[in-house]
């Protein structure tokens, strides 16, 4: 029997060399050209799993991509941990902002990261973070340090909003049924300041169309005389803040819950420099909602951001013309109390409410969920907080998070049981964008950290 400092350190190289093996694989959810290497990564996910240990394990077909699911039960009076994470990627554009291609991981140290960092599309966001707990398995399974019964339940359709794994989820109950849920799929606060992310935002996302003349039209013999969908599409989201950044959708604030002044005090305890933020992402000042801190505006307070917006002429040079049509994705990020489809419901009616009569405007929802928030009071939280304490030798603090794992608030309602949130990623690791990393160091932690959760969440069980 090994510790699993002595294990990770023995097996480093080959934990590293398989998870690059996986992030070979454009497992991209959104693009249905990648759907074979969708399928693949599915595969190598279960094949993994298998050798890791698991007794059972099934690639569970659904309507969209398959769900990984093993299990190891060793005594079913024990408690058990379910693990969620997902296999499937971002796309990874633009590309010709990548330093090395997204899909040909490539190991780099950076100032963050001294001991050198994995770069690829999916190494932070989530392979490299799913699969530490892959190889966590593979350490208790191989030193019999597996204290209670394990599931795992891989998706390979987070990023594009889990429609299958709903499904899946309702109609698995009992299969599903658990203890506690164990994700690594947020970040942590830096490297010497480990955190538990303690609440997720809730997201609604739609797409808006603005319909003008019924042909794009010469920009000189109509321009002045009809509506400029384009123009008008920029008035109207423009109206969507106040000059204080409020949201102006009528009804939008009405249930989100407010925090007290002391759980805001607590708040602004965690370590947090404005200045290395703005100088990170090279911006002169900070933006956003009025009487609020920048922690505070990407983690407690709901937002409207437009993601995308597009019509008319983009092409090289110049063209003359008024567009017929215009479009924008919108998200949006709720707090706890704010319903999903509430809120959708309500941007509906306020967007074609605000059109003026000259256009005409469609509004189609994409996907959505609820926020999250998870106690500290829990015993899964006191077990991942005395793990990371070991690991990292200090105690980590609870942070909420702005980013969405939409399907934990349902797992809370089917299965009935909170998630854990032990993020190692980093807010510098560039998920979503290009030159995606995940840092080596945290990788390795992660593995060493995820055993002693097992291990102090069976011990508190007893008590
Ligand atoms: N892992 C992220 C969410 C995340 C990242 C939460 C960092 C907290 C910290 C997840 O894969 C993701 O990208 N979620 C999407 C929502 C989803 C419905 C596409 C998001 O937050 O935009
Ligand atoms: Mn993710
Ligand atoms: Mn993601």
């Amino acid at each position: 029997m090994q510790n699993i400092k002595a294990y990770v350190n023995e097996h480093k190289e080959r934990f590293l060399n398989e998870l690059i093996e996986l992030l070979k694989v454009p497992s991209i959810s959104a693009d249905s050209a990648y759907k074979n290497d969708v399928l693949k990564a599915a595969e190598i996910v279960a094949d993994e799993l298998k050798k890791a240990g698991c007794d059972l394990v099934e690639i569970c077909e659904t309507n969209g991509y398959p769900i990984v699911y093993g299990e190891k039960i060793i005594d079913k009076k024990l408690p058990t941990v379910l693990v969620y994470g997902h296999y499937d990627v971002q796309p990874p554009d633009p590309l010709d902002l990548w330093d090395s291609p997204p899909f040909e991981p490539v190991i780099k140290s950076t100032e963050t990261h001294p001991e050198g960092a994995i770069f690829a599309r999916g190494a932070c966001d989530d392979k490299g973070q799913m699969y530490m707990h892959v190889k966590a398995l593979e350490y208790m399974t191989t030193n019999n340090q597996l204290p209670c019964n394990v599931k795992f339940m891989i998706e390979g359709e987070e990023e594009v909003g889990s429609n299958s794994l709903v499904d899946y989820v309702k109609k698995n109950q009992e299969k599903l049924s658990n203890d506690v849920i164990l994700i690594s799929d947020t970040g942590m606060i830096a490297q010497d300041v480990p955190s538990i992310t303690t609440g997720l935002r809730g997201l609604s996302y739609v797409e808006v169309e603005v319909i003008g003349p019924n042909r794009d039209l010469h920009s000189g013999l109509y321009g002045g005389a009809v509506a400029n969908p384009i123009n008008i599409l920029s008035k109207m989201i423009a109206s969507l803040h106040d000059e204080n950044n409020h949201i102006t959708i009528p009804g939008f604030y009405d249930n989100v819950e407010v925090l007290s002044s002391e759980e805001r005090a607590e708040m602004a305890k965690a370590p947090f420099s404005l200045e290395a933020y703005k100088q990170a992402l090279d911006m002169n000042d900070v933006y956003g909602e009025k009487g609020y801190t920048t922690n505070e505006r990407n983690s407690i307070r709901p937002t409207l951001d437009v993601n995308g917006i597009w019509g008319g002429y983009t092409g090289e040079g110049a063209k003359t013309v008024i567009a017929s049509k215009a479009y924008a994705k919108i998200s949006m990020r709720l707090v706890p109390g704010q319903d999903w489809k509430k809120i959708t419901a309500l941007f509906k009616t306020h967007f074609e409410n605000i059109a003026p009569n000259a256009v005409k405007v469609n509004v189609t929802p994409h996907h959505g969920g609820q926020g999250y928030v998870t106690p500290t009071d829990s015993i899964g939280y006191q077990a991942a907080s005395f793990a990371y304490k070991d690991t990292f030798g200090k105690t980590p603090i609870p942070q909420r998070s702005g980013g969405s794992i939409p399907i934990v608030a349902l797992f809370e309602e089917a299965l009935n049981s909170k998630s854990i949130l032990m993020g190692f990623g980093l807010d510098s690791d560039a998920i979503h964008s290009p030159n995606e990393h995940f840092g080596i160091f945290n990788y390795l932690k992660g593995i060493e950290t995820i055993p002693l959760f097992y291990k102090y969440y069976t011990q508190l069980n007893k008590v």
